[in-house]
């Protein structure tokens, strides 16, 4: 929602792969926009800092945070966000090994774990757990289920290597 008067640009990207065409708010963060204006609640808001790493997205391929990335900087550009409909199969990978090995609990931290794994996964098929822990340092869980999450990815890690 834009407040009357409130500076605002007209910006053109795609978001999980369908065109999208909007007047955004300048000071409207990323994350704010795909959740209150698109619907996209799957990405979280914890510490809006770049602190915590709830607020995860993929944008050109990379993982930024959506807190500390404006939305209209998002113009032009391809942004990918944990409800993407063609999920790859390593997203698809991590979210089953997350259940199974049950590496949430409350699930706020879990869509930017695992955007973040599946980065990792991409350049790294087969991490040791040292590397995972690496990965995820800019995740936080509340719930502490750190050593189910890099069970978890480890898992994912094995499955899609054939393992
Ligand atoms: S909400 Fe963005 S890093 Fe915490
Ligand atoms: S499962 Fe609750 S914050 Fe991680």
């Amino acid at each position: 929602m834009r407040k009357s008067g409130e500076p605002a640009l007209d910006i053109a990207c795609e978001v999980n792969g369908r065109p999208v065409e909007a007047r955004v708010p300048v000071r409207r963060s990323l994350v704010d926009w795909l959740r209150h204006d698109l619907g996209l609640t799957g990405s979280h808001v914890g510490c809006e800092h770049g602190v915590c790493g709830a607020c995860h997205v993929v944008v050109d391929d990379k993982v930024v945070r959506g807190c500390l990335m404006l939305a209209v900087q998002a113009d032009g550009r391809s942004v990918r966000t944990i409800e993407q409909a063609d999920a790859s199969p390593v997203v698809r990978a991590l979210q089953d090994a997350f259940y199974e090995r049950a590496a949430l609990q409350c699930g706020y931290c879990t869509p930017g774990m695992i955007l973040q794994a599946a980065e990792l996964l991409a350049a790294s098929p087969a991490p040791d757990r040292a590397e995972i822990r690496e990965a995820l340092s800019g995740n936080y869980c509340r719930c502490t289920g750190y050593h189910a999450i890099v069970d978890a990815v480890e898992t994912a890690a094995r499955r899609l290597r054939g393992g």
